[in-house]
């Protein structure tokens, strides 16, 4: 049993919902996230709460909301962004459009210093701001706290009633005080003990595996990932070696190398089904059909291995290295809307769960908490510092078309007729590239507000034709397509780590467009990314050197006519662009 979370934070809709929870457990209290409208009497146990930011508008219809008797059960509460504007809206104040919109960095003028919410902060400060609506009236009982040029409103505190308010978003970085404020807020006024260290969990852990297993084996699909091989260690330590099965399956699906990379981990056998699953994804061209496919195939591997009892007999239970965040992507929460599903998340899947027979140690961990387990566990850290890699591979990299379509020539750039995936308003989008000329971040934020129906934009590196000669080609899945994209994979992967760069950058997906010529029909999409867990991503640049070298290798690989970065952060962009 993990301990009662002291402190729940309701989630409005907003991406930034779990690095709240993330900085809250980091500071050493432990954190949950809960729907929005989580009845009162459920969050008891609790000592404090925080209410999200969300991109919706508390007039709009069907806008998250709150349990209006959170505010009376004399725990703290503290409103970010949405959440300040919800408090105020739901206690009798008033909400109402800014003259202007707010996004980035601001100054904060904070008047009020003597509350415990602001004790040891300075009167001027750098905040984070993301926001159109403002409070445009507290309610009785509340004041002012601080306020910027544009935002008259920018903290409010109720202190007798322990009520606060923040415009601005502490939980980003780039709110140079953030962590004072969060901190504060746990410790001087919800008066938190600090009772979470991830190290520390691993025995209960591992009390939870033996209570879940019960006299079951553990099967256990392993994929050379942190998660999986993390959570096949523990339960290998909470069962004994010779009751934990661990199977890697060669799916066709998986980078260059990666079989022998595993072949390295004590306990995995390797399981070849590579036709199985290519032939299951023929003709295919649907993200989210083929990562049904792929988690149904890995049902079936699963049961074919229990058949023919070479691995294991019938009393068994799946294990999966399920983490915090997937439960939240795949709709695991009412707010985080289906962004999408994830592979183990799949009907196959769900029914096993509802019989009781999954086991996922680190279904409350966050990713680097995760790292931590596994750096307590003693794993290598050539396995702990691996980037993430998606579970159905490199199937989601590989983007198919339904149809023949021309780059298509517009004021700003190109539009590309390949479809990705984002993240707009935390609802899913599925919508054309914006190929522009420059590798400019600044212009390709810009632009992708701006250009209704591009959720993505992407600078071209260089291609062998020009660009108005380029042409989207109907295609789904194949092995050639597929071996193309291994091929580019290994190349970016040999060449950033030689030049130190994917220690720089926390994921390096490299993704194949079916956009080219008859000779050359796919390119290639280059997408570094900085993130803290994946839920929101920046993407960065990289060295002119190590670009130009990426350049030069992959446009000489056969049936490759162009090099292209995305240049898109999360949101609006997702990382994976299926
Ligand atoms: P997105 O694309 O949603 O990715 O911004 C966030 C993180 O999740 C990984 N990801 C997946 N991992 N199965 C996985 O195991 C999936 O279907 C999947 N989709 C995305 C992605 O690589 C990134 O680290």
């Amino acid at each position: 049993m993990n301990p009662t979370a002291q402190i729940i934070v309701l989630d409005a809709g907003g991406q930034y919902c779990h690095l709240i929870a993330r900085k809250v457990r980091d500071l050493g209290v432990y954190a949950e996230v809960r729907a929005s409208e989580a009845p009162a009497a459920d969050l008891a146990g609790a000592r404090g709460i925080i209410i999200s930011g969300g991109p919706s508008s508390v007039y709009d219809e069907g806008s998250p909301t709150v349990d209006p008797r959170i505010f009376e059960l004399g725990l703290p509460v503290l409103g970010i962004c949405y959440g300040q504007q919800l408090m105020a809206h739901l206690l009798g104040g008033q909400v109402c459009k800014g003259a202007k919109g707010e996004y980035g960095l601001a100054t904060l003028q904070l008047d009020e210093r003597s509350d415990p919410l602001f004790a040891g902060l300075a009167g001027i400060q750098q905040i984070w701001m993301s926001h159109r609506d403002v409070v445009g009236e507290v309610p009785a009982g509340f004041a002012v706290a601080g306020r910027t040029n544009t935002c008259a409103v920018a903290a409010i505190a109720a202190p007798a009633r322990k009520l606060y308010g923040l415009q601005f978003h502490p939980e980003v970085v780039h709110t140079t005080r953030g962590r004072d404020y969060l901190s504060n807020f746990l410790f001087r006024v919800c008066e938190c003990e600090r009772d979470w260290d991830p190290r520390r969990r691993l025995p209960a852990i591992e009390q939870e595996i033996r209570d879940c297993a019960r006299d079951r084996n553990v099967f256990f699909f392993v994929s050379g990932g942190v998660d999986s091989s993390v959570a096949f260690a523990l339960c290998t330590r909470a069962l004994g070696a010779e009751r934990v099965r661990g199977v890697y399956v060669d799916t066709g699906l998986m980078r260059a190398g990666e079989t022998d990379f595993v072949r390295k981990l004590p306990g995995v056998a390797v399981e070849h089904a590579a036709e199985q699953f290519l032939t299951a994804l023929a003709g295919v061209t649907d993200p989210e059909q083929k990562r049904h496919i792929i988690g149904e195939e890995f049902v079936r591997v699963q049961e074919r291995i229990v058949e023919s009892r070479h691995l294991l007999d019938e009393h068994w239970i799946l294990g999966q290295g399920t983490i915090y965040p997937d439960t939240i992507e795949s709709g695991g929460t009412a707010k985080a809307s289906l962004i999408k599903t994830h592979h183990n998340r799949v009907a196959g899947i769900q029914r096993l769960i509802e019989c009781g027979r999954i086991v996922e140690p680190l279904k409350s961990l966050y990713k680097d908490e995760v790292r931590e387990a596994g750096r307590a566990l003693g794993l290598p850290a050539e396995l702990l510092e691996r980037h993430p890699f998606p579970g159905p591979g490199l199937a989601i990299r590989c983007l198919c078309s339904e149809f023949d379509a021309p780059a298509r020539r517009v004021p700003e750039g190109f539009v590309v007729p390949v479809n990705s995936v984002g993240v707009q308003g935390d609802a899913r989008s599925y919508a054309p590239v914006l190929a522009i000329e420059t590798l400019d971040h600044a212009r390709a934020t810009e632009l992708v507000n701006a250009i209704a129906g591009v959720n993505r934009v992407i600078a071209v590196v260089e291609t062998c034709e020009p660009m108005e000669h380029l042409q989207v080609r109907a295609c789904s899945l194949t092995a050639e397509r597929l071996e193309r994209l291994r091929h580019a994979d290994a190349i970016v992967r040999r060449l950033s780590h030689a030049a130190n760069y994917d220690s720089e950058v926390w994921q390096f997906p490299i993704i194949l467009i079916p956009l080219g010529t008859a000779a050359a029909p796919d390119s290639v999409v280059l997408r570094p990314v900085d993130s803290v867990d994946g839920m929101t991503a920046q993407s960065v640049t990289m060295p002119e050197s190590l670009l130009a070298a990426i350049r030069r290798e992959l446009l000489q690989v056969e049936g490759i006519a162009g090099v292209f970065y995305d240049l898109t952060h999360k949101p609006p962009g997702t990382i994976e662009w299926e």
